[in-house]
Order: C-alpha cells, then sequence, then structure tokens
C-alpha cells in the first residue's frame, strides 16, 4: 500500500477559514470577539516562533491577540501576578503560558493559576480531569484534539472498535490523546520507553500515534497494513556536511508511507492543526463566559 498523505495545512486553514466566519458573526451579532492572551517568559527560539505564528493566527482569524513577552529572570510570583490579572481580564477569554518555563518557576502551579474557564491548553486539572471523566465540556489540549480531527476524516465509517496505539506518555500529548481514543471507544494502548517488544505492540495498530520526541524512531516493518499513521514529533536533525538542520517527524515517513493507508508529513502534518485548535478553543472559551 502507498499511503495517502494526510495534510494539515489545509485542515488547518479550513478550520481557521470557519473560525473567522464564526468571529465575524459574534462581532455582528454581539459587538465583541474573543481575546487570546500569551505568555512567553524568556527568549527560547523554538517558542519565539510558536508565539510570533499564534499571534499572526489569532489576529487573522478577526480575533483580539494580547502577548506578555517576559525576561526569563521574570520572578514566578510576577509570572503569578500576570495570570491572575488576565484571569480578571473580561477582554481576555483564553490564556497559554508557552511552556517551557525557566527552572526557578513552577510550571505546575502557574497552570493551576489559570482559570479553567479560560484553560485554552487544557492543561488545567479541571479541564484533565473532566477530559478523564469523558465530559465532552473539558477544554482539550491543542495538539491531541488536532489529531483526533484528522484522524476522524480518515475514517468515515467512525473509529470506534480499533486498536489505537499511541507511543509517549506526555501530560501534552500522549495522556490526552489516550483519552480522547478511549471516549471514541477505541481500545488504546499507551507506550513508553519501558514497554517491552514496542515494534509487535505498534504492529497491532489500526492507530499509530507517535509522540515521543525521537527523530525516526517508529520504523516501516512497524507499521500495520492499512494503518492510519499520525506523528507529533518535530525533531530537528543536524546532518553532516548539510548547513542547513532538516525536520524530521518520530516516524521514518518513507519506509511507514510504504505500508500504511494514510500518514501525516513532518512539517505540514499535526503542527498547523495545533494552533487552529487552540483558536477554536478559545472561540469556545469566549462563548461560555459570554453566556
Ligand atoms: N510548548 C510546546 N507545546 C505547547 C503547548 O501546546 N502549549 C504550551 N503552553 N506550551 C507548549
Amino acid at each position: 500500500m502507498s499511503a495517502s498523505i494526510i495534510d494539515g495545512k489545509a485542515a488547518a486553514q479550513a478550520l481557521r477559514d470557519r473560525l473567522a466566519i464564526e468571529v465575524s458573526r459574534i462581532d455582528a451579532e454581539h459587538s465583541w470577539v474573543p481575546g487570546l492572551a500569551v505568555v512567553l517568559v524568556g527568549e527560547d527560539p523554538a517558542s519565539q516562533v510558536y508565539v510570533r505564528n499564534k499571534g499572526k493566527q489569532t489576529a487573522e482569524a478577526g480575533m483580539r491577540s494580547f502577548e506578555h513577552k517576559l525576561p526569563a529572570s521574570t520572578s514566578e510570583r510576577e509570572l503569578l501576578d500576570l495570570v491572575e490579572s488576565l484571569n480578571r481580564d473580561d477582554a481576555v477569554n483564553g490564556i497559554l503560558v508557552q511552556l517551557p518555563l525557566p527552572e526557578h518557576i513552577d510550571a505546575q502551579l502557574v497552570i493551576e493559576t489559570i482559570d479553567p474557564a479560560k484553560d485554552v491548553d487544557g492543561f488545567h486539572p479541571m479541564n484533565t480531569g473532566a477530559l478523564s471523566n469523558g465530559d465532552p465540556t473539558a477544554l482539550v489540549p491543542c495538539t491531541p484534539l488536532g489529531c483526533l480531527m484528522m484522524l476522524r476524516e480518515q475514517f468515515p465509517e467512525g473509529i470506534a472498535g480499533l486498536n489505537a496505539v499511541v507511543v509517549g506518555r506526555s501530560n501534552i500529548v500522549g495522556k490526552p490523546m489516550a483519552q480522547l481514543l478511549i471516549a471514541e471507544s477505541c481500545t488504546v494502548t499507551v507506550a513508553h520507553s519501558k514497554t517491552r517488544d514496542l515494534p509487535a505492540l505498534c504492529r497491532t495498530a489500526d492507530i499509530l500515534v507517535a509522540a515521543v520526541g525521537r527523530p525516526e524512531m517508529v520504523r516501516g516493518d512497524w507499521v500495520k497494513e492499512g494503518a492510519v499513521v499520525i506523528d507529533v514529533g518535530i525533531n530537528r536533525v543536524q546532518l553532516e556536511g548539510q548547513e542547513k538542520a532538516r525536520l524530521v517527524g518520530d516516524v521514518a515517513f518513507a519506509e511507514a508511507a510504504e505500508r500504511a493507508k494514510a500518514i501525516t508529513p513532518v512539517p505540514g502534518g499535526v503542527g498547523p492543526m495545533t494552533i487552529a485548535c487552540l483558536l477554536r478553543n478559545t472561540v469556545v472559551a469566549a462563548c461560555r463566559q459570554h453566556r
């Protein structure tokens, strides 16, 4: 089988187009627009790129974007004060504090200080708890939400009953991805660095989600014929003799594409959907706050 390539860029554009229409309808009928605040502490180059893209796409969807760039020397108390002021600000419907934070700041404490109703990352324990309870009102982390939207497109007949293997157990991707797939009635296995015979386990997967952060770890012969493969990895690899680093996923793309029914590329797969889902969560949160 030669896989079809899942176009995350196009899917993200389609979602952003729908959101822009919804935002202009809200503005016309109710005279307000959703607002998203993004907080960046420090100068991590990858985080700076993400934050810039988030701000640009928020504005393009007709929403208000509030950027707070703080120096790496910001104290935990100063950051908590900012989060608390954003919680009180009615123009701010969504709050995202870019991770990772500098080591002297307790990231979990910061996450727990965000008003759960404005937690568009879905990282607050109120939201992770709601997701694991199967509560459909949970704000769901953006990357796994984007993965689920792309998966649904691949299975018009539904995904209930399929075997799903999620490789990686992070709070940001692996665990919420597993919860979403359980809620969809998949049979879900979460694999990690201690899993025995990972290749054999992956070969049982109708849906294989790789989110480990290891370049091209998932090989072609780990993929079941006809599986759908979602590659969450974004790894920068420096090839010998080449000046520019290359972006690769957690899946050996060319090998896996020979066996899969469909596969997401890196770049241009999961990445664009993540930001589009952040905008979606912000619109959802804003509508609830205005009820
Ligand atoms: N850093 C990498 N991914 C994410 C994300 O989804 N949310 C936040 N807040 N920080 C991140």
